[in-house]
């Protein structure tokens, strides 16, 4: 095995873990819960959702920029050189990473004071905005590996 295919195993890897896991909270765990549980139980799992999924996403979100970076420099002279899906993935990745900092560092403490207070409504609007942020992630890291496979030359 090359370093270089090293490097590109991890980095596929990262993005699926992060992405997979974005999809399958959004798209099967959300309705499931929905549809299953009351309030309490479902904001207690939620927490509990994001608290064992965020310890896959943190070194997902260190592994994509150093694999992406270790590949950029072995496949082509300067950050210039390299084709332009490679920006767009680079711009992605920042737009991804803010928005998965917003949740954890800053929506999902509001989440735990609320349910340890057991303020429920405001537990529910927090998990709203969590929801949305998340999905519009969710869309974003869809869109990045969808520009990525198809390599526009615009
Ligand atoms: C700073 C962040 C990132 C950098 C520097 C980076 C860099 C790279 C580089 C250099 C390649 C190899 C492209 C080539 O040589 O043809 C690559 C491939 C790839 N990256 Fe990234 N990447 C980053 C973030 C991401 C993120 C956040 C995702 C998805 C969530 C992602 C998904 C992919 C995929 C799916 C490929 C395979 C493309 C292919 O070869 O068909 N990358 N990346």
């Amino acid at each position: 095995m090359t370093p270089h295919a090293a490097l590109y195993a991890l980095h596929l890897l990262a993005a699926l873990i992060w992405v997979g896991g974005m999809f399958f909270a959004w798209m099967i765990l959300r309705p499931a819960a929905v549809t299953t549980l009351e309030p309490p139980a479902r904001l207690r799992l939620w927490l509990e959702v994001f608290r064992r999924f965020f310890h896959w996403v943190w070194p997902a979100v260190l592994v994509l920029p150093i694999t992406g970076v270790g590949m950029l420099h072995m496949s082509y002279t300067s950050m210039e050189a390299a084709p332009r899906y490679v920006h767009m993935m680079i711009g992605l990745y920042v737009a991804m990473l803010a928005l998965f900092v917003r949740v954890s560092a800053l929506l999902l403490p509001q989440l735990r004071a609320a349910v340890t207070a057991e303020n429920w409504p405001e537990g529910g609007a927090v998990l709203g905005r969590i929801r949305r942020v998340v999905g519009f992630n969710l869309l974003i890291g869809l869109a990045l590996v969808t520009i990525v496979a198809i390599r526009p030359t615009f």
